[in-house]
């Protein structure tokens, strides 16, 4: 088969550079453009990243010959995988999308639009019934899908079964998220070894309503929210990759402790797709009371799947847990190419 060409859009930053690790070998995307600002534009990739490549892989020779262009819709491509600094992501990608190219977004800008899916495809695959209408605004084939912020998506997938089966009615979070979060060069080192900050901005917000898109319906052409609160405390704490959640439910019936086990172990709706970037499980469960950890199990699922443990009763809600996902992974650049498999398989490319 003939491998679909995607450009990468903020190719130069944290997120564009996994894009760019993740994409290599893929079965069935090739990196043909990648872009980023005119600071960077003109030269060739590997030339403009060195002392900036920062994951722990070498640059694709490939990739690396690529000369870097400005992000305007005139790229050799199909589908654009978009890791654009929120201060830009939102006009550059309504312009993808006018031009008729189909859009991967990273980016907050377009998540909480009324006609945007933010996706999950073991979780909310029927949003997509909703680019039709997009496609109406732009009055072109293209079109935006955007994956959630990486805090998001680690609480969304363990409250999409307990949601599903149990129904949900409170839920507080708080988090410890990674450095690698803050991209590049990030929190600086003196505020942040031997210490916890205990603010990231914007991101509170975002935790307590993405999920409630992401859980709710879409009925007669509109987005529902799901029926519950999220309260969230979000923090940034002294490790490298991968977000930890302490999560406490409230659930709307009754369940076991091992009702829930079962509902997060029997959750696998991608089983049977083929999708090259799905994990199956994508929820695994840790028996040991000392799990999950950042370093030891962030990796799982190739930084796809989110771990799970410590379930135990609640004095306040129902019950509560722990659940971790790597969030440069899962979080960023592999949901967004999980994405873009899913829209593959379903004819939208
Ligand atoms: N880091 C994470 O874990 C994470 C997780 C989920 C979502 N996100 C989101 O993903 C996006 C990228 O995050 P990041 O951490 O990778 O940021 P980053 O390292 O700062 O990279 C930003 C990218 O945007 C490009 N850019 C900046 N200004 C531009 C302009 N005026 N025109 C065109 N391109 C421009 C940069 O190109 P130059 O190099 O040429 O300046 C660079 O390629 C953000 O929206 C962020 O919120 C990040």
């Amino acid at each position: 088969m003939a491998r679909i060409k995607v450009g990468v859009l903020g190719a130069t930053g944290m997120v564009g550079q996994r894009f760019i690790q993740l994409l290599e070998n893929h079965p069935w995307f090739e990196v043909s453009e990648v872009a980023a600002s005119e600071r960077s534009a003109g030269r060739p990739y590997a030339e403009v990243m060195q002392g900036r490549w920062k994951v722990p892989a070498d640059i694709p020779p490939r990739v690396g010959q690529l000369t870097i262009k400005e992000c305007t819709p005139n790229l050799e491509c199909r589908l654009c995988f978009s890791a654009l600094d929120s201060s830009v992501a939102g006009p550059v990608e309504e312009a993808f999308a006018r031009a008729g190219y189909a859009v991967s977004s990273n980016s907050r800008n377009h998540r909480m639009d009324p006609d945007v899916p933010l996706l999950i495809p073991e979780v909310n695959a029927d949003h997509l019934d909703i680019i039709p209408q997009q496609r109406d605004r732009w009055g072109s084939d293209g079109y935006i899908i955007t994956n959630p912020n990486c805090a998001a998506i680690g609480l969304a997938m363990p409250l999409a079964p307990l949601h599903r089966r149990f129904g949900l009615n409170k839920v507080i979070v708080t988090t410890l998220q990674a450095l690698s979060g803050a991209g590049y060069p990030g929190v600086p080192s003196l505020d942040v070894i031997d210490n916890v900050v205990p603010f990231i901005g914007g991101e509170e917000p975002k935790v307590e309503s993405e999920p409630l898109k992401i859980l709710g319906a879409l009925d007669g052409g509109k987005f529902t929210s799901a029926d519950f609160k999220i309260s969230a405390s979000c923090t940034r704490v002294h490790v490298l990759d991968g977000h930890l959640e302490s999560v406490s439910v409230g659930l709307t019936r009754k369940a076991s402790a091992d009702d829930l086990i079962k509902a997060w172990e029997e959750f696998d709706p991608l089983r049977d797709q083929e999708l090259p970037s799905a994990p199956s499980p994508p929820l695994i469960y840790r028996q040991e009371n000392d799990r999950p950890q950042p370093r030891r199990d962030r990796d799982e699922g190739k930084g796809m799947a989110c771990v799970v443990g410590r379930l135990r009763t609640c004095a306040i809600l129902d019950y509560k847990f722990f659940v971790l996902s790597h969030n440069t992974i899962r979080g960023a650049a592999g949901a967004a190419i999980l994405n873009a498999e899913y829209l593959y398989k379903k004819g939208l490319l």
